[in-house]
């Protein structure tokens, strides 16, 4: 934590801020050194047993004071003042201190945890941030690699928007160049009826034009071997050599895009307005917030691609190259193409067009790219050019981070890329129905058991817990997995209402809910915010738990990585079900306990379903 961060933190209630602060005081003055240097290095203990917290500061400092560490942490210990934050601190093994908090202290901080901002603090940052997500390509159907690329792009723009930062979600539609204007340029000689036509015609019509234009199957193959990417190979693919008839059509038909003509704008339009339909439909149905405004597309920075390439040339990082201009690096071979001989720009181009724009328009300090790990080169070249030409410095000076989120592939059981079994590319639609079907299977099953607390709802009712419960459980699988590998995709055990799994958490929460209604009764006669005790060990846990998410939810956005926010949500489950094992609430007999126990069951959902709502995962009350 740096010094002004801990400042700000010690304001607050939280007890581990206060004890960060005592400790950096006491280290400060056992050692001299400034405050800033004297981080206590505060962790949550792995054991009970050796109190909530262990301070591990003594053996770095000590090595580098050339003093003992056993010894420092004593003199610390003797000097530091926790009066109402620990009971008791205590020098472990080589130097260790082992906090055990005091009662007061954590009832305090839980109880002003207690609020709907769940000790997250506004960020007073200026700046926005942008984030690069779907990224769906126009004509042709979204498939499971948008999956990733639209869910880890929500949550991570929900948690930057939890941590009260503006974001901008831009979605770079691939809705210009040679590849759509192929597909357009086959429709019209099909004569289709482009008011009619749906996605799945669009996907063919793409396909098709692909396959006219395309002569040159090993250069396409060799292309694919290498890490370029599904859009660079949608470019190669058009750029192919031969095929002339429908190359020239497509040619023609991208000229007359580009300068204008009115008849193929309206065209085009309609092609782009039939593919973000059922993209926003998609989005819809798994709960991520997408829409229009979002759409950002390549098309946008048409107007910018000559002056980009001009801004490379003047600055002497764009070259020439037998016609063409490209950006050469200092470090590798690799150099990267921003203009055609023929004049015609690429991918790259828009890509370094947009993040100057992204950094200076929309005045983002970060641009996060959420797209597929086989795009890293491209991005490197990308962020190594615009670096080098300045474009990452904001009106302010600040030095904007672009980050790509490179994920992994989504596999089938055989490991291989998820395919249907007629062998065909699985649509993200029809992967999404099955997890809905599923879902409901399982929901309306339990409805069966009269003990169950959906034992007799409606079958709309049912039908949407199942629909909630069947998204959960494809975007937890996701989400909760490391970005950057690939994962087998398992239906079967994503579904499932136990282990590590959506479904599982949404019951825990629902569980939380039941216990809640049933001392509803009870609790109109309560106060309204009851004493909160946590003297029994099982509270004490499920306190300092809860009192852990708003870190948490910071390494999200630090870290871009959801998984830590499933993997806390998940032992918060398991924790939260220790405390209702070993603490009686419904059946507690002191009238103050019981309360105190219900306001833990009541954070505790709280926690869940705010904690879910940033994987964008619904937490119905009933399941
Ligand atoms: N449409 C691209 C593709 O399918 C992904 C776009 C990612 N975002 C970006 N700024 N390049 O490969």
């Amino acid at each position: 934590m740096t010094a002004a961060a801990s400042a700000a933190h010690a304001a607050s209630a939280d007890p581990v801020s206060r004890l960060d602060g005592a400790l950096r005081t006491a280290i400060a003055a056992v050692t001299g050194l400034p405050a800033a240097e004297c981080d206590p290095q505060i962790r949550p203990s792995g054991n009970p047993q050796f109190g909530d917290f262990q301070a591990n500061f003594a053996m770095a400092l000590a090595k580098k004071l050339g003093t003992n560490p056993r010894q420092l942490a004593t003199d610390v210990v003797a000097r530091a003042d926790v009066a109402g934050i620990a009971d008791k601190l205590e020098v472990a093994g080589p130097g260790f201190v082992n906090v055990h908090l005091a009662e007061s202290a954590l009832a305090a901080a839980l109880d002003s945890f207690d609020s709907p901002a769940l000790g997250i603090a506004p960020s007073g940052a200026t700046h926005a941030v942008t984030i690069d997500l779907c990224g769906v390509n126009v004509a042709k159907q979204m498939h499971v690699g948008h999956l990733r690329a639209t869910i880890i792009g929500d949550t991570l723009a929900r948690v930057h928007e939890r941590l009260g930062r503006k974001v901008w979600r831009e979605n770079h539609l691939g809705d210009w160049g040679l590849p759509i204007a192929m597909t357009l340029a086959a429709l019209r000689r099909a004569s289709a009826d482009l008011d009619s036509i749906t996605l799945e015609d669009l996907n063919r019509a793409y396909r098709a034009a692909q396959m006219e234009g395309r002569d040159d199957h090993a250069g396409m193959i060799a292309a694919q071997g290498t890490k370029v990417g599904p859009h660079r190979i949608a470019e190669l693919e058009a750029q192919n050599a031969g095929a002339a008839l429908a190359q020239e059509d497509a040619r023609a038909t991208l000229v007359r895009l580009q300068s204008g003509d009115a008849q193929l704008v309206a065209e085009w339009q309609k092609i782009i307005d039939c593919t973000m339909r059922e993209v926003f439909e998609t989005a819809d149905t798994l709960g991520v917030h997408l829409t229009n405004e979002h759409s950002r597309g390549e098309s946008f920075f048409r107007e910018k691609l000559g002056p980009t390439v001009e801004a490379f040339v003047k600055a002497g990082l764009g070259t020439e190259d037998d016609g063409a201009i490209v950006v050469r690096y200092p470090d590798r071979e690799r150099p990267m193409l921003i203009r055609k001989r023929d004049g015609g720009f690429l991918y790259a181009t828009t890509d370094l067009s947009a993040c100057r724009f992204r950094v200076q328009d929309l005045k983002s300090d970060r641009v996060i790219y959420v797209v597929d790990a086989r795009q890293r080169d491209h991005f490197k070249d990308v962020f190594d050019a615009v670096r080098m030409i300045g474009w990452t410095k904001l009106p302010d000076g600040t030095e904007a981070e672009l980050i790509h989120v490179p994920f992994g592939s989504v596999l089938g059981a055989d490991k291989k890329p998820l395919k249907t079994r007629s062998g065909e590319n699985f649509t993200l639609r029809a992967l999404l129905d099955e997890a809905i079907e599923r879902g409901t299977r399982e929901v309306r099953a339990r409805s069966t058991d009269p003990n169950a607390p959906t034992a007799g709802m409606a079958d709309a009712d049912l039908a949407a817990i199942g629909r909630a419960v069947g998204i959960a459980a494809v975007k937890y699988a996701d989400l909760g997995s490391d970005v950057t590998r690939d994962y087998v995709f398992d239906l079967d055990r994503m579904v499932s209402f136990e282990g590590d799994t959506g479904p599982y958490l949404q019951y825990a929460h629902a569980r939380i809910a039941g216990i809640l209604g049933k001392a509803l009764d009870a609790a109109a006669h309560a106060p309204p915010r009851p004493t909160i005790t946590v003297a029994e060990p099982a509270e004490r846990q499920l306190a300092l738990a809860l009192l852990r998410y708003p870190q948490v939810v910071r390494d999200v956005a630090q870290h871009l990585d959801p998984s830590r926010l499933c993997a806390y949500l998940h032992g918060l489950a398991t924790t939260y079900n220790g405390f209702y094992q070993q603490c009686p609430v419904l059946k507690c007999e002191d009238p103050a306990l019981r309360a105190s126990r219900l306001r833990l069951c009541a954070i505790s959902k709280h926690v869940m379903k705010d904690g879910l709502g940033l994987l964008g995962i619904t937490a119905p009350e009933r399941m």
